[in-house]
């Protein structure tokens, strides 16, 4: 029986993340946009991608630090922002940020998360950054901005790939909403489910804490993702809001969701600080590439200076070496973490945490790195483009 104690590897989290949870939520977590070929591609493409390791260099001492908004992380990984950790666990987003803050690195909070801002700055030391999606509401957006800094976040990232929500079919398929409605189809799967039914039923009330003082559209009834973010999200928002966001922040601000050299160079002019490049988990825009084949021609265009983040299919410490040494200053998991929590809360996450730290310290010795700042392109080929000795 697979258990916590008996998973190797984030795919066997995410089995037990399957067993545990009711159809509708793994399957939201699971789940992209369309026919889910950029979801399955932001994995695979990484495998397009070969080591060239070096040899008879000590590495005896290995260091995975890095720094990310002028903080220093003690692994180049972090937590992506991802909306509504109850459903998946009654300790939520809280207990995740513990798990990152143990680790030493950063926690990342959604504007759809079920904490709010002030409870998360209380609960972690760690660094952390807020996700603003722009909603209808835009006053919610400049008072984001002014609770952050009252909560002494140390960086604000937009979304831009959200004007409105991904073709997710299957929610639609399974009947998601957020809350949960208990129906005659979802009845068997929660049945089925004891543990995260009853824990879902003791635990307080399912709620978009940062945002509910203000948009209250759960309060009518439960609805599917797409529903709430089709009548919510402002689909007017354009370079000049962020770059009016950017001014009233003034610290590192991060822009989410960038995937073109030209985006990358219009985000850097108007000053942002990095970028995550992601296709939102390949849960927006079928057919777009996977994140890793975005990465060097970004860096080529915007320099050294910006940093960049790689968001996006991140199972594997190579693959994390592979995404720094292509010019990554740090890696950002989200499926990956969320698997975690569904399959036992903070200690599932810090599970996760573990096996990609020991992944990634194994996997250094074996190229031969001792830093993360020795990785560069050099170690890295990919596997069309070798030249032929
Ligand atoms: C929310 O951002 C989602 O992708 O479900």
């Amino acid at each position: 029986m697979l258990s916590l104690s008996r998973c190797n590897n984030i795919n066997d989290l995410r089995s037990l993340a399957k067993r545990r949870l009711p159809r509708s939520m793994f399957h939201y977590i699971d789940g992209g946009a369309d026919d889910e070929v950029t979801l399955r591609r932001n994995t695979d493409a990484f495998e397009d991608y070969e080591i060239q390791p070096r040899f008879l260099r000590p590495v005896d001492e290995i260091d995975t630090t890095v720094t990310l908004f002028g903080k220093k992380l003690d692994v180049p990984f972090f937590i992506a922002p991802t909306g509504m950790s109850r459903l998946f666990h009654h300790t939520k987003e809280n207990a995740v940020a513990r798990a990152a803050a143990k680790f030493g690195t950063a926690y990342s909070l959604s504007t759809l998360g079920t904490a709010s801002l002030e409870k998360i700055a209380e609960e972690t030391e760690g660094p952390k950054m807020f996700q603003i999606y722009i909603l209808k509401d835009r006053e919610l957006t400049r008072e984001f901005v002014e609770r952050c800094k009252a909560a002494n976040y140390d960086a604000l990232c937009l979304t831009v790939d959200v004007p409105l929500a991904g073709n997710r079919e299957r929610d639609k398929v399974t009947g998601m909403t957020m809350p949960p409605r208990f129906t005659m189809k979802s009845f068997f799967s929660f049945f089925i489910h004891p543990n995260w039914s009853f824990n879902f039923l003791l635990h307080p009330d399912f709620r978009l804490a940062n945002v509910v003082h203000r948009v209250d559209a759960l309060g009518k009834g439960a609805m599917g993702l797409i529903e709430y973010v089709n009548s919510q999200f402002d689909r007017t928002v354009t370079w000049d809001d962020a770059s009016r966001l950017i001014q009233q922040w003034g610290g590192p601000f991060v822009i989410k969701g960038v995937l073109t050299s030209e985006d990358a160079k219009r985000a850097r002019e108007i000053g942002a600080t990095a970028l995550m490049i992601s296709n939102h988990g390949g849960r927006q825009m079928d057919g777009v590439p996977a994140a890793i084949d975005c990465l060097e021609p970004i860096r080529d265009a915007v320099g050294s200076d910006m940093e960049l983040i790689l968001d996006g299919g991140i199972r594997r410490g190579t693959h994390m070496l592979k995404a720094l040494a292509l010019g990554a200053n740090a890696v950002s998991i989200g499926k990956a973490y969320l698997y975690g929590l569904a399959a036992g809360g903070q200690k599932g996450v810090e599970l996760v945490l573990q096996i990609l730290k020991n992944e990634l310290e194994r996997d250094m010795a074996l190229m031969g790195c001792g830093t993360i700042q020795e990785l560069s392109k050099e170690y890295v080929k990919h596997r069309y483009n070798r030249s032929i000795p």
